[in-house]
């Protein structure tokens, strides 16, 4: 006999009352994908969408740094019920790893990803934020095999490297029928080149981490927003 995976069937379940889950990519770390999908997150809740944000990268969790997020932790009630920081449903794997690296490797942090997706409540929302893991990895292709219905919003920068490594995986995204949003230029020097929006380099991102009212009052805000509201995510 066969056994059947019942995990699938769990998530679908776990996320029946979501309306759209937007997942954050990019082709590596250090580009703005944490950045981006936590302020997207801060923006579409003080817009008044119910809103959720669950940062799955195992091998740099930093969205409960951008949100400021200290002493909080899921509660447990027929799984795990994400706590609300800014009116942003907020879950990390950084709750179930201290702050310390997680020893885990292709197969486990696929594992871990998808019985995290299995266990937490979102309960009914308009957005899910999910912050990727970098790369299209199997950890990133399990999780938009699970949250099935997932939109792709890719993170780039303007290097020659970046765009050549984003040529592949929206190939990839398109071969899976994923559906792509648009792609992002972030840092970028204003032209975005062949991506749909650009976020500008700005200077004053670094002081405001941690500290959501100023993160919303930055340019880097406000250029998100704007490309935002281009590729559909808001009116
Ligand atoms: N548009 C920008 N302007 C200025 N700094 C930025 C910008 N985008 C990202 N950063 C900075 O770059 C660093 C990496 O961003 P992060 O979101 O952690 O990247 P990733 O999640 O892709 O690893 C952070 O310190 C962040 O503040
Ligand atoms: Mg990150």
């Amino acid at each position: 006999m066969t056994a059947i995976d019942p995990r699938p069937s769990v998530i679908a379940d776990r996320l029946s009352g979501v309306k759209r889950v937007i997942a954050v990519t990019g082709w590596k770390g250090g580009i703005g994908k944490s950045v981006t999908a936590s302020t997207l997150a801060l923006l579409l809740a003080r817009r008044g969408f119910r809103t959720g944000l669950f940062d799955l990268d195992f091998a740099g969790a930093s969205d409960h740094l951008v949100l400021g997020a200290k002493g909080l932790f899921p509660k447990e009630e027929k799984g795990l019920e994400p706590p609300v920081l800014e009116g942003v449903s907020f879950m990390s794997v950084v709750f179930f790893s201290e702050n310390k690296a997680v020893p885990l490797r292709g197969a486990n942090v696929s594992d871990a990803i998808i019985e995290l997706l299995a266990i937490t409540r979102w309960g009914e929302l308009d957005f899910l934020v999910l912050d990727m893991p970098p790369g299209i990895n199997d950890a990133a292709l399990d999780v938009m095999r699970f949250a099935r219905g997932a939109e792709v919003l890719a993170v780039t920068t303007p290097s020659v490297l970046a765009h050549d490594v984003l040529e592949r995986s929206l190939e990839l995204y398109r071969k899976l029928k994923v559906p792509v949003l648009g792609v992002v230029e972030n840092m970028s020097a204003g032209r975005h080149g062949t991506a749909d929006a650009a976020i500008r380099t700005d200077p004053a991102l670094e002081k405001a981490l941690g500290r959501p009212e100023a993160l919303l009052k930055t340019a880097f805000a406000g250029d998100l927003a704007r490309a935002a509201g281009k590729l559909g995510i808001i009116g």
